[in-house]
């Protein structure tokens, strides 16, 4: 059957293959693609469109744009920052800054919060749904073992705080929405390019492996996996 799917970042590696996996699947879905850099050209049911979502002006424009169609079956966001000209993970806490703190925290956790509060209303209501959130295995509170990274690490534990919130309170008006993070895998792409030296060998992932293993995640969750972390294998992330 074919769906509606919304993907936020489709200009990252996962985002790409992501947009690639579903437009591939079925000739009749139609996939909408934001990011700031989307390559403009459209194709029959793949539809580019800019998003800032460090600007919640652009957010909800973006979401006034997606109103073309009536609903989604999928929204998956797929934003995310590591590291850019200005800013690298903290190796200790004497590097933490709160500007490149402020930054992160900024695209990593508010967006995907303000992006959930302009999208969820376009969620499809009368049969399952998902809105997915690329989350990280270094943002399990309890998996931490090695330290650092205090920023990034710390944005996405409170983007997991966050999707478990948005997944009790969906619940009540939308009870056919799973809401949920989702973990990759390393994943060859520019955000993990600095840090792939010590990946084990068959662990760093092509985003085309990543995306397909978490679609099958993806299609065999539950309204009781709601609010949930899960990784790419289906593992579910302690919190
Ligand atoms: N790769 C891994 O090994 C790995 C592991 C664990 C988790 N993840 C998570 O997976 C997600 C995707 O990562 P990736 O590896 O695909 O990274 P990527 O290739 O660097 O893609 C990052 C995406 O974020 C977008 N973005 C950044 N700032 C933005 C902004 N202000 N407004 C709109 N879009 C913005 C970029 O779009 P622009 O074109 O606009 O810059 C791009 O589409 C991230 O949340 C990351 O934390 C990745």
């Amino acid at each position: 059957m074919s769906e509606k799917i919304i993907i936020i970042g489709g200009s990252g590696a996962i985002g790409k293959a992501f947009v690639e996996f579903y437009k591939e699947q079925n000739s009749s879905n139609i996939v909408y693609s934001f990011s700031r850099s989307n390559n403009p050209v459209d194709n029959e049911n793949i539809i580019n469109s800019y998003i800032d979502i460090q600007d919640e002006v652009s957010i909800a424009e973006a979401a006034e744009f997606s109103k073309k169609e009536d609903y989604f079956d999928k929204i998956i966001v797929a934003t995310g920052v590591l590291h850019d000209d200005d800013l690298s993970p903290e190796k200790t806490y004497k590097n933490i800054n709160s500007t490149s703190m402020g930054k992160i925290f900024s695209i990593n956790t508010i967006g995907p919060a303000l992006i959930a509060k302009n999208f969820i209303p376009l969620l499809n209501k009368e049969k399952k749904s998902f809105f997915g959130f690329l989350s990280a295995r270094v943002g399990s509170i309890s998996d931490n073992r090695m330290g650092g990274w205090y920023s990034y690490r710390a944005s996405k534990s409170a983007l997991n705080m966050i999707i478990k919130s948005l997944s009790i309170e969906v619940a009540r008006n939308n009870p056919n929405a799973i809401i949920a993070g989702l973990h990759p895998g390393t994943v060859d792409s520019n955000l993990s390019n600095p840090f792939q030296k010590n990946v084990a060998d068959g662990k760093l992932f092509s985003p085309d492996y990543s995306i397909k293993k978490m679609v099958s995640v993806i299609d065999n969750l539950t309204f009781e996996d709601s609010g949930n972390c899960y990784a790419w294998d289906g593992e579910r992330i302690e919190f």
